[in-house]
């Protein structure tokens, strides 16, 4: 007898802050156009968390919004774990501050860094945290305040990020739900193309590294650009075939949003028809670790239980890679 449990999608949330930095906005501050930051990128605004306010807050948001839709008692949440980039602080993780704001009381969690691909990479990891037999609920939230980390006097990097979040619930799945397989790849090389710099305990923050502002995101595009086409289009055609799927069988595509063109070219070389291809990055701009989730929160109603996804990403470390999942049935019938 098969006693394999899978784990599931049951739910999904999300969170984005009110106010809208679009490229209006943006050309008043730097040297840059709409037409280019459209025709290079794709984005037409994204959204900035008011000052004051936190990637716990973010977290909690979406957290809430997940709950209330629902009708998911908070106390039954076991574990939660928040992939970003951004915590509130360097010391003190940012899951139980989100936790404590959402009311998990009876949740223990950990912060997830792993760049553009934490939420992805962490998605096995809380699938496995169920498939074990050890726990029964467990919230995985993407949250980045990345307006907390981008200079807004470099034209190369202030126009492309947001700030966002959202969240899933993972369950044993009832039905044919599932987290199928993972491809997943790392690179130490490419913290030279895409990091912050100073700050860390690589280079600890001097008056000097803020007067160099290497405290913020820096980026080499074009070398970023390309490992990002090659290592998702890779790795998407690896899971492919380890779950003995062609790309005809994928009914949606949900990329990382980090450039349209990005996401366009690796959808010409997979073969994967445009309109399979789940995108926001007009909206959102790059909201880091919340991309992904932000994709499901926001497509959810497309979703139909037994769907075929194909989830990839790329970023920062470089950390990259490509999941394939069945869609559950979600507990509020995929009603956002
Ligand atoms: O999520 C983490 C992973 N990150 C990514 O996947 C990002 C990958 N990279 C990219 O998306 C693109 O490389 C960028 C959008 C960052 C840049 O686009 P690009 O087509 O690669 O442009 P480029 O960096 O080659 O720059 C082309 C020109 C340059 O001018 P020159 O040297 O040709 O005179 C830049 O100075 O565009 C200039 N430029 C801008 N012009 C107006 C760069 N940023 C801007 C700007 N507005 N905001």
């Amino acid at each position: 007898m098969n006693t394999r449990i899978n784990a599931a999608i049951t739910a999904v949330g999300g969170y984005v802050p009110d106010t809208v930095l679009n490229n209006a906005k943006l050309e008043k501050m730097v040297d840059t156009s709409d037409e280019w930051i459209t025709s290079r990128t794709g984005i037409k605004e994204r959204r900035i968390l008011e000052a004051g306010k936190a990637t716990s807050d973010m977290a909690a948001m979406a957290i809430k919004n997940l709950l209330n839709n629902t009708g998911v008692n908070p106390d039954e949440i076991e574990v939660l774990i928040i992939a970003t980039s951004t915590p509130d602080h360097q010391l003190a993780p940012t899951a139980p501050l989100a936790a404590q704001k959402a009311g998990l009381k009876n949740a223990w969690g950990f912060d997830f860094n792993a760049a553009c691909s934490g939420f992805l990479y962490a998605l096995s990891v809380a699938a496995s945290l169920l498939e074990s037999g050890r726990h029964k609920k467990v919230l995985l939230v993407g949250a980045d305040k990345m307006s907390a980390i981008v200079n807004y006097e470099d034209r190369n990097t202030c126009v492309l990020f947001g700030d966002g979040a959202g969240a899933v619930l993972l369950e044993p799945s009832k039905d044919a739900g599932a987290v199928l397989d993972t491809v997943y790849r790392s690179d130490g090389n490419g913290v030279q193309f895409l990091s912050i710099p100073a700050g860390g305990s690589a280079e600890g923050t001097t008056e000097q590294t803020l007067l160099e502002k290497r405290h913020y995101v820096e980026q080499d595009g074009r070398t970023v650009f390309k490992n990002a086409i090659n290592g998702m289009t890779a790795t998407s055609m690896e899971v492919l075939e380890k779950c003995n799927f062609t790309t005809e069988d994928i009914d949606w595509v949900v990329p990382h949003q980090a450039n349209l063109r990005i996401i366009d070219v690796v959808g010409e070389k997979l073969g994967i028809a445009k309109e399979k291809i789940k995108v926001n990055i007009q909206r959102y701009g790059n909201t880091t670790a919340a991309t992904l989730p932000l994709c499901l929160w926001d497509f959810q109603n497309d979703f139909k239980p037994g769907d075929k996804l194909l989830l990839t990403a790329f970023g920062a470390g470089f950390t990259w890679g490509s999941t394939c999942i069945i869609w559950g049935g979600l507990r509020n019938n995929n009603k956002k």
